[in-house]
Order: structure tokens, then C-alpha cells, then sequence
């Protein structure tokens, strides 16, 4: 009986870690080339006109696919809205006040729904938009893999819980990332983002007014807008040097101890990540190429295909 039921376990094993990899084999980069076609250059057009108009859209774009995928893969689930009957992640800890860009979300879903209804899922949308806003930025490309659906759920409380928080250490950096099968390399690649966009009074303040691993002048210069109580919201660019344009100053300034966040600049403060962020501030094209990879992997957490999930038809609420 024990060894039927360990046989029939493994069994089951094997027939889950098989449909697992046929869910990611089931992406691919063609997934619209005949069901629609001008899919991809309708979200450019729509991400780049955005961009154009404030450029940090762009920023706020490459945000949601992270907080999308990290919280029960990349299915959409951050973009419901609450209503009285369901409860969504946008009030979640890390998105409240915070997290942006669901108009043009928005916009880009009613283009593509006028050319092809009902086919191209939020998201692929969410995962295209952040490629094509860092592209606009001056970043790099990446092939990205299609033909995710959307889910029909969201987890307020797994976004608490899985997407980290600037107060956390190295180590706590190092597991939230591993948690999603990231390795500490592919993490601080991938916090290469925090070269563009805007961060809020109150999640660096403490490093400010009380840190010593920063920049004298640098903290100095931020307390006018960031004062010590109120103006929580005020924000300064996560990339004091060149905060639009996707490039490797981000390490550059952590090795200047100039990085704005807690969690910034753990990555460059006596461990064993320093020589990565020494790396990628003298090479910017390594840089380059591992976070357009590591958005390749980011992109691949646990899509619903097949018959799993649904196209939605309007973003904010499953159909
Ligand atoms: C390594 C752990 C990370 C932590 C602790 C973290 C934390 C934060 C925080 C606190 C903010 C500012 C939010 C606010 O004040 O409103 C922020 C902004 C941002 N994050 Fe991260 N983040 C991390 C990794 C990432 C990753 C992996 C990406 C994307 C690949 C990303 C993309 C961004 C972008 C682009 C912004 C600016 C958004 C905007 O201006 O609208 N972050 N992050
Ligand atoms: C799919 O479409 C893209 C973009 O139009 C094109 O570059 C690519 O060659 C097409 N691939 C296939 C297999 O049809
Ligand atoms: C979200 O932010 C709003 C506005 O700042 C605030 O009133 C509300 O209490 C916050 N919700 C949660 C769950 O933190
Ligand atoms: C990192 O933070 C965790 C949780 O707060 C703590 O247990 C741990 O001791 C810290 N590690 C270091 C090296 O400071
Ligand atoms: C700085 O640290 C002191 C002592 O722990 C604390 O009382 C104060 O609130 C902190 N200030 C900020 C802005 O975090």
C-alpha cells in the first residue's frame, strides 16, 4: 500500500512537473502572428504615445508587469479594480498610492479589442507594454512570449506578502526574489529598473534622516521635498543622475552611495553583491542583457494557458 501510493505520487509528480513546463512551452512569440496580427505594433504605438506625453508612464508600466508576476504569475491579477463583492491587490501594501498606468492599460486594451476582440489577453498586454516602455526609454529589447489569459482572482494578500519591501536587507532581498525562483544575480539585474521612476516621501525617508551608508550631500538634497513628518507623498526620481532614460546608473550612484531606497542600496553595502553592481556600473551593456533576460524569466511565472483563466474583456473586471 505505501509503495503503490509513493508510486502513484510520483506518478502524479511527474504529470504535474509535465504540465507545468506545457504551460510555459505553450508561450510563444507568434502566439497573434494570424489571430492578430498588428496586435504588437498597436500596444507600441499606444506605449509610446503615453511615454511621450510623461515620460515616467514608461517607469510605471515596467512596474505592473513585476507586480503582476510576482504574485501568482503573470495573469493580470493587478489590474482588477475592488468592487463590494471583490476584494483586489490594488490596496495592497506595495500598490496603494503607488502603483499606476491602468489608463493606458485601458487604452491599449480598447485598441486591440476594436481591431481583434476578445483575443489578446491583459496579460500579454501588461508584459508587452513593459518591454515596449523600456525600449522608449532607451533600454533594451527583448522577444517577448505570448498567449497568457487572464486570471479570474486576485490575492490582496499575497501581493503583501510576496512583492518585497524597501525596508527589507540583502538577505531579505535575495529570498524574495529566490522565492520566485530568482537567483541573487538575476535580482540585482533585475532592480536595474529603479533607473527610472519615482519613489514617495515615505518610503525613503527613514534612509535620509537616518542612515549613514548614503551620501551626505545627496541625503541633504532630498530632505527640502522629503521633510522629516508629512509630505508623504512627495516624490524624488530612484535615479538622481538620469532618471528617464533606462541605462546603468542606478549602480553607478550605489557605488556612490547615492541609491534612494533602503533596498537600493543593500545591494552595494559590504556583501556579496558589491562586485555585480561594480560590474554592471563600468559595463553598461552587461547590464543591459541580463535584466532584458531576466524580464524574459519574470515573463514565464506561472501563465494560465489553455483553457486555464480567460481574455477579458475589460481589464479591470473578469468578464
Ligand atoms: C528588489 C526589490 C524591489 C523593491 C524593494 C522595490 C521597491 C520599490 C518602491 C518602494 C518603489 C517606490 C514606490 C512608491 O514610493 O510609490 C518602487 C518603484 C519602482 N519599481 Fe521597484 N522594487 C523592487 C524591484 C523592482 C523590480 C524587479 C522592478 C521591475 C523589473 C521594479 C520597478 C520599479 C519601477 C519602474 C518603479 C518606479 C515606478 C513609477 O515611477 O511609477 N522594482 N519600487
Ligand atoms: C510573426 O510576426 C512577426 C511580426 O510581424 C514577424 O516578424 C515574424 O516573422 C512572424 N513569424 C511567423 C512565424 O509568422
Ligand atoms: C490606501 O490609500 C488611501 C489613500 O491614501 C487610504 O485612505 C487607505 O486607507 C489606504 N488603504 C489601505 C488598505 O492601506
Ligand atoms: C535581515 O533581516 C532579517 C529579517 O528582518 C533578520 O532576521 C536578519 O538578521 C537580517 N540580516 C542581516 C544580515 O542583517
Ligand atoms: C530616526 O531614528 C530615530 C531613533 O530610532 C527615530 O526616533 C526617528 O523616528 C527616525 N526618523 C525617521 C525619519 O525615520
Amino acid at each position: 500500500m505505501a509503495s503503490s501510493s509513493s508510486s502513484f505520487g510520483t506518478t502524479l509528480s511527474v504529470f504535474l512537473l509535465v504540465l507545468v513546463g506545457m504551460a510555459s512551452a505553450q508561450l510563444s512569440s507568434t502566439y497573434y502572428n494570424t489571430s492578430c496580427p498588428n496586435a504588437l505594433s498597436t500596444i507600441k504605438s499606444a506605449v509610446d504615445s503615453a511615454v511621450d506625453s510623461e515620460s515616467r508612464m514608461g517607469a510605471s508600466l515596467l512596474r505592473l508587469q513585476f507586480h503582476d508576476c510576482f504574485v501568482n504569475g503573470c495573469d493580470a491579477s493587478v489590474l482588477l479594480d475592488d468592487t463590494s463583492t471583490f476584494t483586489g491587490e490594488k490596496t495592497a501594501a506595495p500598490n496603494n498610492g503607488s502603483i499606476r498606468g491602468f489608463d493606458v492599460i485601458d487604452t491599449i486594451k480598447s485598441n486591440v479589442e476594436s481591431i481583434c476582440p476578445g483575443v489578446v489577453s491583459c496579460a500579454d498586454i501588461v508584459v508587452v507594454a513593459a518591454r515596449d516602455s523600456v525600449v522608449a526609454l532607451g533600454g533594451p529589447s527583448w522577444t517577448v512570449q505570448l498567449g497568457r489569459r487572464d486570471s479570474t482572482t486576485a490575492s490582496l494578500s499575497t501581493a503583501n506578502s510576496d512583492i518585497p519591501a524597501p525596508t527589507l536587507n540583502l538577505s531579505g532581498l535575495i529570498s524574495s526574489f529566490s522565492n520566485k525562483g530568482f537567483t541573487a544575480k538575476e535580482m540585482v539585474a533585475l532592480s536595474g529598473a529603479h533607473t527610472i521612476g519615482q519613489a514617495r516621501c515615505t518610503n525613503f525617508r527613514a534612509r535620509i534622516y537616518n542612515e549613514t551608508n548614503i551620501d551626505s550631500t545627496f541625503a541633504s538634497s532630498l530632505q527640502s521635498n522629503c521633510p522629516s513628518t508629512g509630505s508623504d507623498n512627495n516624490l524624488s526620481p530612484l535615479d538622481t543622475t538620469s532618471p528617464t532614460t533606462f541605462d546603468n546608473a542606478y549602480y553607478t550612484n550605489l557605488v556612490n552611495n547615492k541609491g534612494l531606497l533602503h533596498s537600493d542600496q543593500q545591494l552595494y553595502n559590504g556583501g556579496s553583491t558589491d562586485s555585480q553592481v561594480s560590474t554592471y556600473s563600468t559595463s553598461s551593456s552587461t547590464f543591459l542583457t541580463d535584466f532584458a533576460n531576466g524580464m524574459v524569466k519574470m515573463g514565464n511565472l506561472s501563465p494560465l494557458t489553455g483553457t486555464s483563466g480567460e481574455i477579458r474583456t475589460n481589464c479591470r473586471k473578469t468578464n
